[in-house]
Formats: structure tokens, sequence, C-alpha cells
């Protein structure tokens, strides 16, 4: 595991001097009190960085990839992919390299895809590389995002074993319909390709969310996405050691931590320190968690992402 944040950190107080909101209602409504910006970084150089503390960690090299997935909804071109990059810069000649989406369950969705080429026998290792510049399509005058989101990347290598550890189940679902609940535009408008109508957005890519809408989802979403991985694993609520969920809001972590009856210890947060990541939050907490010595071999992990798209989804996994 391995995780890169930027040096920069965009406090709630900077935030009050750029659009109408306070300390106050952003530690109240979403836990978050700084989030962590890319001043010179680019998506693929913290991507970069991420993955080579991954490898370091699993103590192998680039050459030894099979494949890299990279899930972001922010990359630096479209193509190469984020995915190509790393491949060369990681020395990785054996692998082949694709970049994702699945917006903030895409670190989640990876690890299905790492899981399927694993168990079909068609890689040995995998990188699953989870990275956001998110600070790139946030609107800083649009107070419902601006306090909400930061930028990062975290990495995760897995390998193939016999043992019974591992991947023990995974379960996505997408609700496309609510697609239209967290949007960012892809190619410039400039042309309505239905009217006919020339308008030009220069706030086309900018990230818009009906939050209180998204948060309704969630509701059923995060539970339905747990209540499914862990079914698929035969295991109860009671059995998992760590919980690490797309850090989306503290109100949703809490409110998993009460319907499940779990010690909030058991749920891992950093959202106050940086803030929705999107698809990377939930790598950055694993690396950390592994950075502090929390995590111990044969403990297992549910992870659940959901977001953009929208999406949703789960995985238990044993250390
Ligand atoms: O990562 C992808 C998945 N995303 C999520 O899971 C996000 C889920 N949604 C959320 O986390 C929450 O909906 C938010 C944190 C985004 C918003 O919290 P909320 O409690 O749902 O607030 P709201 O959108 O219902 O807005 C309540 C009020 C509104 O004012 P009025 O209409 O009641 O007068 C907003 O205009 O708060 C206002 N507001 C703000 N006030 C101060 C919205 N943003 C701000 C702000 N500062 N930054």
């Amino acid at each position: 595991m391995g995780a890169y944040t930027p040096e920069y950190r965009l406090t709630n107080s900077r935030l009050e001097e750029l659009v109408d909101t306070s300390d106050e209602w952003i530690v109240k409504r979403t836990g978050i009190h700084e989030r962590r910006i890319a001043q010179n970084e680019t998506t693929w150089q913290m991507a970069l960085s991420a993955a080579e503390k991954a490898l370091s960690d699993a103590k192998i090299s680039g050459e030894e990839l099979d494949l890299i997935v990279v899930s972001t909804v922010t990359p630096d071109s479209y193509t190469p992919t984020v995915a190509c990059v790393l491949q060369d810069k990681l020395g990785a000649k054996h692998a082949m390299a694709y970049d994702m989406n699945a917006a903030c369950s895409g670190f989640v969705y990876a690890t299905d895809i790492a899981d399927s080429y694993i168990k079909a026998g068609k890689a040995k290792n995998v990188i699953v590389v989870s990275v956001e510049r998110l600070s790139s399509i946030v609107d800083y005058t649009d107070r419902s995002t601006c306090v909400i989101f930061g930028d990062g990347a975290g990495a995760v290598v897995y390998t193939a074993s016999e043992e019974k550890s591992g991947i023990l189940s995974t379960y996505m679902r997408a609700e496309g319909s609510l697609g239209h609940c967290l949007f960012a535009g892809a190619l410039p408008v400039e042309q309505d390709p239905i009217t006919g109508d020339r308008t030009i957005d220069s706030k086309h890519r900018f990230l818009k969310m009906a939050g209180s809408d998204v948060f309704r989802f969630t509701a059923n979403a995060v539970p339905d996405s747990i209540d499914n991985a862990l079914k698929r694993a035969d295991l109860n609520a009671s059995d998992i050691d760590w919980y690490v969920l797309h850090q989306a809001n503290l109100r949703i972590l809490k409110m998993v931590a009460e319907r499940y009856g779990l010690q909030k210890e058991k749920v891992y947060v950093n959202i106050d320190r940086f803030g929705n990541t999107s698809s990377a939050s939930i790598p950055i907490c694993l690396a950390e968690m592994k950075e502090k010595g929390l995590l111990k071999s044969g403990q297992k992990i549910l992870i659940s992402g959901f977001g953009g798209g929208l999406t949703y989804g789960a995985a238990v996994i044993e250390l």
C-alpha cells in the first residue's frame, strides 16, 4: 500500500475568504477541517509517487507487474492514460495498463477488476492506483462543492496466492438514472448536439453536486453494498476488524457505525484532514493505517465506495 497527498493544506478559514461559508458549517455538515490541494503536481506524478511506495511496500519491482489499473475522473490527458504513463515510469515492461472511471467507487471497482484477473489466472501481480486532482474541476465560487473535495493518490498491490486470505467477496452496482446528481462535463460543449445552439459554457467541466440527493442515495446504497459483500463472504458485521469507507462525509461514516452497532474506532476516518478525494480516499486510508501499524495479518477489512455515476460497491478483504 502507498499514498501521496500534496503538501498544500486548504483550510476552512481560507475557504471562508473565498465563498460565503463558515468553519462551523463545514465541520458540522461534513467533518472536514482541511484538504490537500495539488499546486505543482500533475495527476500522473501523484499516481507515480503512490505506486512507487506501494511497490516498495509489496517488495516487488515494476517489471513484475502484469496489470496496472488506474481509477480517476481527472486524468492529465485522455490518451496517453495515466496507467500508460505509470507503465513507462515504473519500467513495467510486461504489464497491460489502462484507466477506468467509476468516480468515487473507482478503487472498489478496480479491486474487483484485480480480483477477476487474478482469479482467472490472467495476472499474478496487479497494481490499482486511485488518483484524483479534483481541484482542477472544482469551481471555487461554488460553496456547495469547493468545501468538500481535495486531491491525492493511493495505491494497492494485489498478488496471486494459494492462501485462503485475500479478496473474499465483491459486490458492485450502479444507478445511472441518478447520474445528473453528480456531474462533471468532459469535452467542451461548443454546440448543443440536439438543438444546435452554440453555447460555450466555461463551467462545463466543473463538478456540480446535488448533495442532499446523493446523501439520500447513500442511505440505501451503502448498507446494500455492505450487506451483500458480507453475505457473499459468509460473514457478519461483527466479524470485520475495519470498515474503510469512501470518505465523503463524516455523517455517512457515523450512520454506518450506528446501523451496524460498531464501535466508532472500527470505522476509519481521515476526512477531517484530507476532505473527499473521490476514488483515492479508500487507498489513502489503507496506506495511512498500514503506516500507523493498525493493519495485522488475519484481519478482515470491508471497503465500500459510492458516488458519481451514481455507482456503489463493497469488498471484503482478509489481510
Ligand atoms: O463523493 C461522492 C459522494 N458524495 C457524497 O456522498 C456527498 C453526499 N452529500 C453530502 O455530503 C451533503 O449533502 C453535503 C455536505 C454536500 C451538504 O450537506 P447538507 O446537509 O445535505 O446540506 P444542503 O445541501 O441540504 O444545504 C443546506 C443549506 C442550504 O441553505 P438553505 O437552502 O437551507 O438556506 C445550502 O445553501 O446549507 C447551505 N450550504 C452552505 N452553507 C454554508 C450549502 N453549502 C454551504 C456551505 N457553507 N459550504
